[in-house]
């Protein structure tokens, strides 16, 4: 099954955002991407709640919400979930992760956990039946540009062998930060399905350049 585009829109300028927006529904990008960041669980601030409202308007594209904050489970109602979203949350940003799976299954959204590049595979198993799906971060999280974490290409391998030995194969594996033409074309053989598509590929150039970019990017998913 060919791999989906989540682009990643903070990497995105609000100068050509009608334009880009334009390009995705035509080339059929999956999802938009929202690095939301609270300048405490991330060393950086990012896309709020009304830059969501904002797109929300623009387009009927779903949003992928990476949710880059300190306990998440006492501020989703402030963020304005559908149930064509994808929401995860951060392993390590809350003591009470199943709670807050817990908390997020009214919205009706697809329920994803994120983790960092040094959190172990095994906190997975515990979570299998809450989650539709993991944001394997292939960077430290909070910055677009950075380069992968080496280590992180060997850990996708152990969590799609996890999922594959708990008999959990359904479950989505997205991968984000730094997935260049050629680290997307290694772990979609490694069985990545989601990808984020921010500096390292969709969003080089300018906007006259980004339908090339998904061009070539799906050529390499396919
Ligand atoms: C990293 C962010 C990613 C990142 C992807 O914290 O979650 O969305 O911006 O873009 P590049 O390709 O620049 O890593
Ligand atoms: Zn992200």
């Amino acid at each position: 099954m060919s791999g989906k585009i989540s682009a990643s829109m903070m990497c995105s300028n609000l100068v050509d955002l009608k334009e880009t927006l334009r390009i995705f529904e035509e080339e059929g990008v999956e999802y938009l991407h929202i690095d939301m960041m609270d300048g405490t669980f991330v060393p950086n601030f990012g896309l709020g709640v009304d830059y969501i409202r904002g797109l929300r308007e623009l387009t009927s594209i779903p949003l992928d919400m990476h949710l880059m904050i300190k306990d998440p489970e006492y501020k989703f109602q402030w963020i304005g979930i559908k149930e064509t979203d994808v929401v995860s949350i951060h392993y390590e940003s809350t003591f009470q992760v199943q709670r807050a799976l817990d908390y997020l299954q009214p919205f009706g959204c697809k329920r994803f956990l994120a983790i960092n590049p040094a959190t172990p595979v095994y906190v997975l198993e515990e979570v299998m039946d809450y989650i539709d799906g993991i944001n394997l971060l292939m960077v430290n999280p909070g910055f677009a540009g950075q380069k992968i974490v080496p280590s992180t290409l060997k850990k996708a391998e152990k969590v799609i062998q996890l999922l594959y030995d708990m008999h959990h194969e359904n479950i989505t594996v997205e991968v984000d930060g730094n997935i260049t033409y050629e680290n997307a074309a290694i772990l979609k053989n490694l069985g990545a399905e989601l990808f984020v598509a921010g500096s390292s590929s969709l969003f080089k150039g300018k906007v006259s350049q980004y339908r090339n970019n998904i061009i070539r990017l799906r050529e390499v998913l396919s």
